[in-house]
């Protein structure tokens, strides 16, 4: 049987829906008390960052990018991935991890954060940081804390605690 096709697209308003489904799926409850949630909860992921592969008008696989800062720096935190199960191994995780990446070095910025495994982001431009230079809100293994550079020079002293973009409607002494 001929395998549907994957096509690629940045996210859309109608897609929200299917996306948090497929989070659900994915990550199951355990996913509100993850780092990386944290470091997104209350901040608008960026649409223009964020893409999908759709097969036969459905949903299949997401990967969004949110503006966090790392210190001083702003940055983008990548993540959830996530592949629907019968999809997975099609290349539809990293073709998704390359076009955000690819788009995140376009609109001009300099550093994309994970909480992932090496051995699958590595081949696309990820790398450990030294352990603890960057702290997240919650526990994560260090050597799970991936950086990729987009512009040259943007990993030079990198270092500090990776933290929510601050939210125009947080109020003073809130955290953003
Ligand atoms: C991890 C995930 C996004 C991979 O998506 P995918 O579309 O199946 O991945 P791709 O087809 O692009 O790549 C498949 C390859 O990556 C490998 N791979 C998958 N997960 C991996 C992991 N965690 N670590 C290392 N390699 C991994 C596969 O073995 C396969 O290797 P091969 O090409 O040598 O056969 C998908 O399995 C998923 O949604 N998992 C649940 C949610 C999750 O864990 N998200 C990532 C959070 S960091």
């Amino acid at each position: 049987m001929k395998a549907d096709t994957l096509n690629y697209r940045a996210e859309g308003p109608a897609d929200s829906p299917a996306i948090d489904a497929l989070h659900a799926e994915a990550f199951g409850p355990g996913r509100f008390a993850r780092a990386a949630f944290r470091l997104r909860e209350g901040v608008p992921h960026d649409p223009t960052l964020s893409f999908v592969a759709i097969s036969n008008g459905t949903l299949a696989a997401s990967v969004r990018l949110t503006p966090i800062f790392i210190g001083d720096r702003p940055a983008l935190l990548l993540g959830p991935l996530a592949v629907k199960p019968t999809f997975k191994g099609r290349g539809a995780g990293k073709e998704l991890v390359r076009m955000a990446v690819a788009a995140s070095r376009v609109a001009g910025h300099a550093l994309v954060l994970l909480v992932g495994d090496l051995p699958y982001y590595q081949p696309l431009g990820f790398e450990p940081l030294a352990p603890y230079a960057v702290t997240l809100p919650a526990p994560v293994d260090p050597d799970r804390v991936l950086v990729a550079e987009l512009t040259s020079g943007a990993l030079i002293g990198l270092a500090g605690a990776a933290r929510r973009a601050l939210s125009p409607l947080a109020k003073p002494g809130q955290p953003g």
